[in-house]
């Protein structure tokens, strides 16, 4: 198990506006699916704008260890020269993928199509996550599960077989890891993989194998069309190529919602990924009366971005459809930030797969607005928070469970709340958004130890 960091407890106090520009990091998505690809695929694969995050290096640790050849260049810009489909290499040491849940679930596809053997494990979020959601599909392929941790847990061991057993999956739960795993063992079947999701996820694993060179077919699925059909042929030759990662819109929420909130903010959010299953939080802000104007729109990557200008805006509470959760799953805990600020109660629905997040997001969104005054109730798996039209009461220290998004999410609150906000650990920051505490300072953003 990984050794875990130092507590690191932080403070932010309110008042001051936040102004200027900013660039967040790269797509954290992205970044983990081109170390993977880059290892899977034959040549030399030269990445621009990579996340250097904790979880990102941990697949980037990962996949040197199954046989790439990884070299930094330069900040984010990173060389993988892959060993193909077929040519991985047993691992020498454990995979520890500390706090990265994507990284991890990832590459348990890649090694449960393979034959290789590797085990996997990470630091105490990571080994409470349920693993089962990709054990399942994994066996149905033919992936040995050696050994696990009680209830499907990491640490565990992974045999991949010669040539994985192409199948149709349906997935229980609406997750692109789920799809992303099953579709990364199917590289190695011979035949179709199909998997079936009845809400569209993020789609930067379809969109990247693609970009390598694999064929997959993309269908509409059920009644209003909500839902995908991906189907991939199976033993492809991926070929190396340039990947350039845009702008994470999961860390550009924080800058957003923290200028929304703090009177006297403008901002411009340079080069944000504008994929529309990535951009739900934007939606509801623009419902709720948010001042978000999307410049400059252009390609990057092969995806759309856009500079947000992004100005302090009297918000209003709505009501956000459980449809729209994949689009924004991460963007939940700042949401429920925003909706403080709000004139009326803002009704978030459908949140059970908060609950297996880096942490159970929902208690600990739940825990961190009690701790700060902020009136709020759970009712089933949706969460109901009354706003007050304005500044609410902060003044509480927040606990983070290890959850980069929950410590990010509540030093947003405390910029403008009427008394400063706390959170015991602010360590995992740096898994998805390093240099969160210098890009928020030079914003204006009050935020220190
Ligand atoms: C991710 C998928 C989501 C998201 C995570 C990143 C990905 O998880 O929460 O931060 O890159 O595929 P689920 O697939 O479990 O919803």
């Amino acid at each position: 198990m990984s050794h875990t960091l130092d507590p690191q407890p932080l403070s932010a106090t309110p008042g001051a506006p936040l102004r200027g520009r900013l660039r967040p990091p790269g797509d954290k998505s992205i970044s983990h699916r081109a170390m993977i690809l880059g290892l899977l695929s034959q040549g030399r694969t030269r990445v621009e704008g990579l996340l250097e995050g904790d979880d990102v290096l941990r697949t980037a640790a990962a996949a040197r260890a199954l046989g790439a050849t990884l070299e930094r260049l330069g900040e984010g810009r990173w060389t993988v020269d892959g060993v193909g489909i077929g040519g991985l290499t047993d691992p020498a040491e454990v995979l520890d993928f500390g706090n990265a849940g994507t990284g991890s679930r990832l590459m348990m596809g890649v090694v449960g199509g393979q034959p290789v053997t590797a085990t996997f494990d990470g630091d105490a979020s990571l080994r409470s996550r349920p693993m089962r959601r990709i054990l399942d599909p994994l066996t149905r392929m033919g992936t040995q599960v050696i050994e696990e941790a009680a209830g499907g847990r990491v640490p565990l061991t992974l045999r991949g077989p010669k040539e994985a057993i192409p199948i149709t999956y349906e997935t229980p739960a609406a997750s692109a890891q789920i799809k992303s795993a099953v579709l990364l063992a199917g590289l190695n079947a011979p035949g179709v993989t199909t998997v079936i999701e009845t809400a569209a996820t993020r789609d930067h694993t379809e969109r990247m194998l693609r970009l390598f060179g694999a064929e997959v077919l993309v269908e509409p699925h059920g009644p209003e069309g909500h839902g995908r059909r991906i189907s991939l042929a199976g033993q492809p030759t991926l070929r190396a190529t340039d990947v350039v990662v845009p702008a994470d819109p999961s860390s550009a929420a924080f800058p957003l919602v923290a200028a929304l909130i703090t009177p006297g903010s403008e901002i411009v959010i340079e080069g944000v990924m504008m994929n529309p299953l990535r951009t739900g939080l934007i939606t509801t802000l623009l419902e709720m009366g948010a001042d978000i104007e999307r410049l400059a729109e252009r390609e990057e990557g092969g995806e759309t971005v856009a500079d947000l200008r992004v100005r302090a805006s009297r918000l209003k509470g709505v009501d956000v459809p459980a449809e729209r959760a994949p689009a924004m799953i991460d963007e939940y805990p700042v949401l429920a930030v925003a909706a403080a600020f709000a004139e009326g109660s803002t009704r978030m629905n459908g949140l059970h797969e908060l609950r297996v997040k880096e942490s159970d997001r929902l208690a600990a969104v739940a825990a961190g607005l009690a701790a700060n005054g902020i009136s709020h109730r759970i009712e089933g798996d949706d969460l109901i928070v009354d706003g007050v039209g304005g500044a609410p009461p902060g003044g509480g220290t927040v606990a983070t469970h290890l959850d980069h998004r929950i410590a990010m999410s509540f030093l947003v609150l405390g910029l403008a709340t009427l008394a400063p906000v706390s959170v015991d650990d602010g360590a995992m920051i740096a898994t998805s958004f390093p240099s969160f505490l210098p890009t928020m300072r030079a914003l204006g953003g009050r935020i220190g130890a």
